[in-house]
């Protein structure tokens, strides 16, 4: 099985190609990604030195239909899975231009690109921030409501229905994944857990936005490759998946854990102006792909928990070089204007 990845450099992407290598010992994984500030080769290093005969590694834009077309054909591609996009809402918030670009025109590109060469299928990751907030009680399902808040969720939901419309239009096979909240080894620092463990470790104020009351749905990224592995085995063109973790939890929850498991005192949290547009609340009902492909989430939170904190622990200097120029004018651009709540 030939796959042809997009983003696989970045958080999902990376330890999604290791699970698969790991998992299916007749997948041959082609990487093409353009390497933004999130996408990072060190995090494949492993990979490339343990699977150098079965993967392999293009520097390309999703937004490059030349490149993207040249790529394909340098084998038979069975799946394409489009984790590529711009990811961080906060970004999206500062600027969201590179946001439709990437995660609208780059998906439409790569759609063309795929009709053009008759892929068998076309897997789009997106998120369940494209369903909007919810209230303090139900979950989302498959049939809910499209009413993103923010401009990243909007170009990921445009990205869904754009997939929706060639798979009706022109018939190409495409399938739709929604996960939640993702966290584990390889995040990028700039994300909630990631972040808050990295300023734990170096002392830093742990900045909670507004009351830290909001609530996300967490799942060990382990879990979200098993349901993508899963929903690529199965194939089925036309369906949209829900995933998730099942673990939901208060941000200040899970800030007051990570404190706890470092030793750390809990004056490190500081409550500062709120995201505008937040969403309260995510939860996703997985039934369905419970249901048709007999996948669950399996890494209990508080381990999961532990085990990612134990990486960047080890992991000090893959965060220090991670820590470029361009890291710190986001950190500055988006905490200086923050002002402490308590
Ligand atoms: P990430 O920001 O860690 O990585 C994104 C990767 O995409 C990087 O390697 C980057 O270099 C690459 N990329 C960006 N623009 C590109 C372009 N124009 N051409 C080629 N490559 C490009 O993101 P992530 O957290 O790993 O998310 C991966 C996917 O999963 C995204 O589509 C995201 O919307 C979706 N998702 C993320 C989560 C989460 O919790 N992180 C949850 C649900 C869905
Ligand atoms: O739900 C899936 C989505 O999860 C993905 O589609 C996105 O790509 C991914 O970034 C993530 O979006 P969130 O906005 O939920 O994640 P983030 O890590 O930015 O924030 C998680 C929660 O923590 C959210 O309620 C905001 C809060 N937060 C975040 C940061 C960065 C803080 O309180 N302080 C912070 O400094």
């Amino acid at each position: 099985m030939n796959i042809f990845i997009t983003g696989g450099a970045g958080f999902i992407g990376s330890n999604f190609i290791r699970y698969v290598l790991d998992h299916r010992n007749d997948a041959f994984i082609v990487n093409f990604d353009n390497l933004t500030y999130a996408g990072n080769l060190e995090n494949l290093t492993d990979v490339s030195q343990k699977y150098s005969d079965r993967y392999v590694f293009y520097r390309g834009d999703i937004c490059d239909g030349e490149l993207v077309r040249k790529v394909l054909k340098t084998r038979t591609i069975d799946v394409i899975i489009n984790f590529a996009a711009e990811t961080h809402v906060d970004r999206s918030i500062i600027s969201s231009d590179v946001f439709i670009q990437t995660n609208i025109i780059g998906t439409k590109i790569l759609l063309d690109a795929a009709l053009d060469a008759k892929i068998p299928l076309f897997i789009q990751i997106s998120t369940d921030e494209i369903y909007g907030s919810l209230g303090p009680t139900g979950k989302f399902t498959e049939e809910s409501q499209i009413k993103p808040n923010s401009p990243y969720s909007a170009s990921k939901a445009a990205a869904d229905h754009l997939v929706r419309a060639y798979y009706k239009t022109y018939g190409l096979p495409a399938i739709i994944t929604r996960c939640s909240n993702n966290y584990g080894p390889y995040q990028f620092p700039e994300k909630f857990i990631p972040l808050f463990i990295t300023n734990a470790l170096e002392d830093k104020p742990l900045p909670l936005y507004g009351s830290g009351k909001n609530i996300r749905d967490w799942i060990f990224v382990d879990d979200h490759s098993a349901a993508v592995l899963a929903i690529l085995q199965n194939s089925r063109p036309g369906e949209v998946y829900n995933i998730g973790g099942g673990y939901e939890k208060e941000n200040r929850d899970v800030a007051e854990e990570i404190l706890t498991i470092l030793g750390k005192p809990m004056s490190l949290l500081t409550f500062v102006t709120d995201r505008p547009g937040h969403d309260l609340r995510y939860a996703m009902d997985y039934t369905k792909i419970n249901r048709e492909l007999n996948w669950r989430p399996q890494m209990p939170f508080d381990q999961g928990l532990g085990l990612t904190i134990d990486w960047y622990k080890e992991h000090t200097d893959w965060v220090n070089r991670i820590k470029t120029k361009e890291y710190l004018q986001y950190y500055e651009l988006n905490y200086g204007f923050r002002r402490v709540l308590s």
